[in-house]
Protein backbone atom coordinates (compact mmCIF):
# COMPACT_ATOMS: atom_id res chain seq x y z
CA UNK A 1 0.00 0.00 0.00
CA UNK A 2 1.47 3.27 -1.17
CA UNK A 3 1.22 5.83 1.55
CA UNK A 4 3.02 9.18 -0.25
CA UNK A 5 0.22 12.18 0.45
CA UNK A 6 1.71 15.79 -1.43
CA UNK A 7 0.12 17.35 1.52
CA UNK A 8 3.14 17.07 3.81
CA UNK A 9 5.39 18.54 1.46
CA UNK A 10 3.30 21.43 -0.18
CA UNK A 11 4.80 24.39 -1.02
CA UNK A 12 8.32 23.08 0.21
CA UNK A 13 11.56 23.65 -1.93
CA UNK A 14 10.93 21.18 -4.51
CA UNK A 15 7.23 22.62 -5.26
CA UNK A 16 8.63 26.12 -5.84
CA UNK A 17 11.10 25.03 -8.59
CA UNK A 18 8.66 22.96 -9.90
CA UNK A 19 5.38 25.26 -9.74
CA UNK A 20 8.30 28.42 -10.92
CA UNK A 21 9.13 26.82 -13.94
CA UNK A 22 5.04 25.74 -14.81
CA UNK A 23 4.32 28.98 -14.40
CA UNK A 24 7.01 30.17 -16.78
CA UNK A 25 5.51 27.44 -19.27
CA UNK A 26 1.82 28.00 -19.20
CA UNK A 27 3.00 31.56 -19.42
CA UNK A 28 4.81 30.90 -22.30
CA UNK A 29 2.55 28.59 -23.85
CA UNK A 30 -0.22 31.13 -24.50
CA UNK A 31 1.28 33.82 -25.76
CA UNK A 32 0.12 32.06 -29.28
CA UNK A 33 -3.48 31.98 -29.40
CA UNK A 34 -3.79 28.68 -30.56
CA UNK A 35 -5.54 26.42 -28.05
CA UNK A 36 -2.92 24.78 -25.45
CA UNK A 37 -3.82 21.67 -23.30
CA UNK A 38 -1.72 20.85 -20.10
CA UNK A 39 -2.10 17.74 -19.11
CA UNK A 40 -0.79 16.69 -14.87
CA UNK A 41 -0.45 12.67 -14.98
CA UNK A 42 0.08 12.92 -11.24
CA UNK A 43 -2.09 16.17 -10.23
CA UNK A 44 -2.14 15.55 -6.27
CA UNK A 45 -5.08 17.25 -4.50
CA UNK A 46 -4.94 20.30 -6.17
CA UNK A 47 -4.38 22.35 -2.96
CA UNK A 48 -3.15 22.21 0.20
CA UNK A 49 -3.99 23.54 3.83
CA UNK A 50 -0.48 24.83 5.24
CA UNK A 51 -2.38 24.13 8.46
CA UNK A 52 -3.47 20.77 8.38
CA UNK A 53 -2.38 17.65 10.23
CA UNK A 54 -0.31 17.08 7.01
CA UNK A 55 1.69 20.07 6.06
CA UNK A 56 2.25 21.11 10.06
CA UNK A 57 3.91 17.98 10.40
CA UNK A 58 6.94 18.79 9.35
CA UNK A 59 6.06 22.69 8.49
CA UNK A 60 8.44 22.09 4.99
CA UNK A 61 7.21 25.28 3.18
CA UNK A 62 8.85 26.72 5.86
CA UNK A 63 11.83 26.59 3.73
CA UNK A 64 10.10 26.67 0.54
CA UNK A 65 7.45 29.14 -0.49
CA UNK A 66 7.78 30.78 3.11
CA UNK A 67 11.32 32.37 2.27
CA UNK A 68 9.85 34.00 -0.94
CA UNK A 69 6.46 35.46 1.00
CA UNK A 70 7.24 38.72 1.92
CA UNK A 71 10.19 39.36 -0.41
CA UNK A 72 9.92 42.61 -3.02
CA UNK A 73 12.03 42.79 -5.97
CA UNK A 74 11.75 39.20 -6.81
CA UNK A 75 12.73 38.62 -10.65
CA UNK A 76 9.62 38.25 -12.42
CA UNK A 77 9.15 34.55 -13.37
CA UNK A 78 9.17 33.95 -9.23
CA UNK A 79 7.30 37.14 -8.45
CA UNK A 80 4.82 36.11 -11.07
CA UNK A 81 4.75 32.40 -9.00
CA UNK A 82 4.44 34.23 -5.48
CA UNK A 83 1.32 36.17 -7.11
CA UNK A 84 -0.44 32.84 -7.99
CA UNK A 85 0.05 31.94 -4.18
CA UNK A 86 -0.93 35.09 -3.05
CA UNK A 87 -4.40 34.96 -5.14
CA UNK A 88 -5.28 31.89 -3.41
CA UNK A 89 -4.58 33.75 0.53
CA UNK A 90 -6.46 36.96 -0.19
CA UNK A 91 -6.14 38.25 3.58
CA UNK A 92 -2.33 38.15 3.22
CA UNK A 93 -1.46 35.59 5.15
CA UNK A 94 0.03 32.09 3.74
CA UNK A 95 -2.53 29.24 4.61
CA UNK A 96 -3.30 27.81 1.05
CA UNK A 97 -0.47 26.42 -1.20
CA UNK A 98 -1.60 25.74 -4.64
CA UNK A 99 -0.92 22.64 -6.73
CA UNK A 100 0.03 22.07 -10.35
CA UNK A 101 -3.71 22.17 -11.55
CA UNK A 102 -4.57 25.04 -9.39
CA UNK A 103 -1.42 26.68 -10.78
CA UNK A 104 -2.14 25.96 -14.38
CA UNK A 105 -5.13 26.70 -14.27
CA UNK A 106 -5.01 30.10 -13.03
CA UNK A 107 -3.34 30.51 -16.10
CA UNK A 108 -5.25 29.06 -18.44
CA UNK A 109 -7.31 30.93 -21.71
CA UNK A 110 -11.03 30.04 -22.38
CA UNK A 111 -9.88 27.80 -25.24
CA UNK A 112 -7.55 26.19 -23.04
CA UNK A 113 -8.19 22.72 -21.63
CA UNK A 114 -6.42 21.04 -18.34
CA UNK A 115 -6.32 17.13 -18.26
CA UNK A 116 -6.03 16.08 -14.77
CA UNK A 117 -5.40 12.42 -13.54
CA UNK A 118 -4.48 10.98 -9.92
CA UNK A 119 -4.54 7.54 -8.30
CA UNK A 120 -5.14 8.28 -4.43
CA UNK A 121 -9.01 8.32 -4.02
CA UNK A 122 -8.67 10.94 -1.57
CA UNK A 123 -6.66 13.42 -3.82
CA UNK A 124 -8.95 12.31 -6.47
CA UNK A 125 -12.24 13.61 -4.77
CA UNK A 126 -10.74 16.83 -3.20
CA UNK A 127 -9.22 17.34 -6.87
CA UNK A 128 -12.72 17.00 -8.08
CA UNK A 129 -14.38 18.83 -5.91
CA UNK A 130 -12.12 21.64 -6.28
CA UNK A 131 -12.98 21.92 -10.56
CA UNK A 132 -16.88 20.72 -9.65
CA UNK A 133 -17.93 24.47 -11.55
CA UNK A 134 -15.23 24.56 -13.57
CA UNK A 135 -16.89 22.78 -16.80
CA UNK A 136 -15.73 20.78 -20.19
CA UNK A 137 -12.42 23.09 -19.90
CA UNK A 138 -11.29 20.45 -16.94
CA UNK A 139 -10.92 16.57 -16.69
CA UNK A 140 -10.32 14.44 -13.69
CA UNK A 141 -9.42 11.19 -14.02
CA UNK A 142 -9.11 9.04 -11.39
CA UNK A 143 -6.28 6.34 -12.40
CA UNK A 144 -3.17 5.73 -13.71
CA UNK A 145 -1.50 8.83 -15.62
CA UNK A 146 0.99 6.80 -17.13
CA UNK A 147 -1.71 4.84 -18.73
CA UNK A 148 -3.86 8.18 -19.13
CA UNK A 149 -1.47 10.40 -20.92
CA UNK A 150 -1.28 7.53 -24.21
CA UNK A 151 -5.56 8.54 -24.33
CA UNK A 152 -4.50 12.42 -24.43
CA UNK A 153 -1.68 12.60 -26.73
CA UNK A 154 -1.66 14.77 -29.10
CA UNK A 155 -4.24 17.00 -28.50
CA UNK A 156 -6.85 18.52 -30.82
CA UNK A 157 -4.94 21.62 -30.72
CA UNK A 158 -1.27 19.82 -31.49
CA UNK A 159 -0.56 22.38 -28.81
CA UNK A 160 0.07 20.65 -25.32
CA UNK A 161 2.43 20.28 -22.22
CA UNK A 162 2.51 17.36 -20.05
CA UNK A 163 3.96 17.93 -16.73
CA UNK A 164 4.83 14.37 -15.17
CA UNK A 165 5.01 14.97 -11.03
CA UNK A 166 5.33 11.47 -9.62
CA UNK A 167 6.15 10.58 -5.97
CA UNK A 168 8.90 8.72 -7.02
CA UNK A 169 8.15 6.56 -3.91
CA UNK A 170 8.78 3.14 -5.33
CA UNK A 171 11.63 2.77 -7.89
CA UNK A 172 9.10 1.33 -10.53
CA UNK A 173 8.40 5.42 -11.38
CA UNK A 174 11.94 6.52 -12.67
CA UNK A 175 11.18 3.76 -15.05
CA UNK A 176 7.61 4.43 -15.90
CA UNK A 177 8.32 8.11 -16.44
CA UNK A 178 11.13 7.17 -18.95
CA UNK A 179 8.74 4.95 -20.45
CA UNK A 180 6.02 7.51 -20.50
CA UNK A 181 8.28 10.40 -21.96
CA UNK A 182 9.36 8.04 -24.72
CA UNK A 183 5.81 6.93 -25.87
CA UNK A 184 4.41 10.46 -25.72
CA UNK A 185 6.94 12.57 -27.85
CA UNK A 186 6.34 8.93 -30.30
CA UNK A 187 2.40 10.17 -30.17
CA UNK A 188 3.20 14.20 -30.02
CA UNK A 189 6.79 15.01 -30.86
CA UNK A 190 6.44 18.64 -30.75
CA UNK A 191 4.63 18.74 -27.70
CA UNK A 192 6.35 20.12 -24.72
CA UNK A 193 7.09 17.16 -21.59
CA UNK A 194 8.19 18.83 -17.91
CA UNK A 195 9.53 15.71 -15.41
CA UNK A 196 10.00 16.50 -12.06
CA UNK A 197 12.75 14.23 -9.88
CA UNK A 198 14.31 14.35 -6.86
CA UNK A 199 18.10 14.85 -6.15
CA UNK A 200 18.54 11.84 -4.15
CA UNK A 201 21.60 9.68 -2.83
CA UNK A 202 19.99 6.76 -4.70
CA UNK A 203 21.09 5.46 -8.05
CA UNK A 204 18.00 5.63 -9.87
CA UNK A 205 17.72 9.65 -8.76
CA UNK A 206 21.52 9.75 -9.80
CA UNK A 207 21.18 8.67 -12.99
CA UNK A 208 17.63 10.32 -14.09
CA UNK A 209 19.68 13.61 -15.50
CA UNK A 210 22.09 10.90 -18.25
CA UNK A 211 18.68 9.12 -19.03
CA UNK A 212 16.47 12.06 -19.50
CA UNK A 213 19.44 13.57 -22.04
CA UNK A 214 19.97 10.70 -23.73
CA UNK A 215 15.97 10.52 -24.44
CA UNK A 216 16.17 14.07 -25.90
CA UNK A 217 18.46 12.78 -28.52
CA UNK A 218 18.83 15.49 -31.29
CA UNK A 219 15.94 17.58 -29.69
CA UNK A 220 15.50 20.47 -27.81
CA UNK A 221 15.74 20.57 -23.78
CA UNK A 222 16.52 22.54 -20.79
CA UNK A 223 17.39 21.15 -17.37
CA UNK A 224 17.34 22.69 -14.07
CA UNK A 225 18.46 21.77 -10.61
CA UNK A 226 18.58 22.99 -7.29
CA UNK A 227 19.81 21.95 -4.62
CA UNK A 228 19.21 23.47 -1.00
CA UNK A 229 21.68 21.82 0.94
CA UNK A 230 24.19 19.08 1.14
CA UNK A 231 23.40 15.02 0.73
CA UNK A 232 23.07 13.73 4.19
CA UNK A 233 25.36 11.44 5.10
CA UNK A 234 22.92 8.56 5.71
CA UNK A 235 21.75 9.13 1.91
CA UNK A 236 18.37 9.93 3.28
CA UNK A 237 16.32 12.74 2.42
CA UNK A 238 16.32 15.66 -0.78
CA UNK A 239 18.59 17.94 -0.87
CA UNK A 240 17.03 19.15 -4.28
CA UNK A 241 15.44 18.97 -7.33
CA UNK A 242 15.37 18.96 -11.13
CA UNK A 243 12.94 20.18 -13.79
CA UNK A 244 13.70 18.37 -17.23
CA UNK A 245 11.86 20.10 -19.79
CA UNK A 246 11.10 18.29 -23.23
CA UNK A 247 11.05 20.82 -26.59
CA UNK A 248 10.99 23.95 -24.02
CA UNK A 249 9.37 26.85 -25.56
CA UNK A 250 11.62 29.90 -26.45
CA UNK A 251 12.97 31.99 -23.94
CA UNK A 252 12.23 29.30 -21.24
CA UNK A 253 16.18 29.65 -20.62
CA UNK A 254 15.76 33.23 -19.77
CA UNK A 255 13.38 32.51 -17.30
CA UNK A 256 14.83 30.34 -15.47
CA UNK A 257 18.19 31.53 -15.47
CA UNK A 258 16.48 35.23 -14.20
CA UNK A 259 15.15 32.85 -11.45
CA UNK A 260 17.58 30.19 -10.26
CA UNK A 261 20.61 31.87 -8.63
CA UNK A 262 17.58 33.88 -6.14
CA UNK A 263 16.09 30.52 -5.31
CA UNK A 264 19.24 28.92 -4.63
CA UNK A 265 20.22 31.83 -2.59
CA UNK A 266 16.85 32.80 -0.87
CA UNK A 267 16.36 28.54 -0.06
CA UNK A 268 19.48 27.67 1.01
CA UNK A 269 20.22 25.83 3.89
CA UNK A 270 23.87 25.52 4.16
CA UNK A 271 26.57 26.60 1.47
CA UNK A 272 26.15 23.64 -0.47
CA UNK A 273 23.05 25.09 -2.16
CA UNK A 274 23.90 25.74 -6.15
CA UNK A 275 21.79 25.89 -9.16
CA UNK A 276 22.49 24.28 -12.71
CA UNK A 277 21.18 25.01 -15.86
CA UNK A 278 22.00 23.26 -18.76
CA UNK A 279 20.34 22.69 -22.25
CA UNK A 280 20.72 22.25 -25.51
CA UNK A 281 18.35 23.59 -28.63
CA UNK A 282 18.95 23.07 -32.20
C1 LIG B 1 4.24 14.72 -6.16
S1 LIG B 1 2.52 14.47 -6.02
C2 LIG B 1 1.84 15.53 -7.22
C3 LIG B 1 1.90 16.97 -6.90
C4 LIG B 1 1.27 17.88 -7.93
N1 LIG B 1 1.70 17.56 -9.29
C5 LIG B 1 1.62 19.31 -7.64
O1 LIG B 1 2.66 19.79 -8.13
O2 LIG B 1 0.86 19.96 -6.93
C6 LIG B 1 2.30 12.91 -6.80
C7 LIG B 1 0.84 12.46 -6.85
O3 LIG B 1 0.75 11.36 -7.74
C8 LIG B 1 -0.22 10.45 -7.24
N2 LIG B 1 0.08 9.19 -7.91
C9 LIG B 1 0.97 8.22 -7.58
N3 LIG B 1 1.04 7.30 -8.57
C10 LIG B 1 0.20 7.72 -9.56
C11 LIG B 1 -0.11 7.24 -10.86
N4 LIG B 1 0.45 6.13 -11.34
N5 LIG B 1 -1.00 7.93 -11.60
C12 LIG B 1 -1.58 9.06 -11.12
N6 LIG B 1 -1.31 9.57 -9.91
C13 LIG B 1 -0.42 8.91 -9.13
C14 LIG B 1 -0.02 10.48 -5.75
O4 LIG B 1 -1.19 10.07 -5.08
C15 LIG B 1 0.29 11.98 -5.53
O5 LIG B 1 -0.91 12.69 -5.25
Amino acid sequence: MLSYRHGFHAGNHADVLKHVTLTALVRLLTQKDKALMVVDTHAGAGEYALDSKFAARHREYADGIGPLWDVSGLPAPIADYVALVRACNPDGRLLVYPGSPRIAHALLRPQDRLRLFERHTTEQRVLAAHFADAGRRVAVTPGDGFAGLKAVLPPPSRRGLVLIDPSYETRDDYGAVVAAVTDGRVRFATGCFAVWYPLLQRREALRMPETLTRLAGAGDWLHATLQVRAPQDDGFGLHGSGMFVFNPPWKLDAALREALPVLARLLAQDDHAAHTLRGHAR
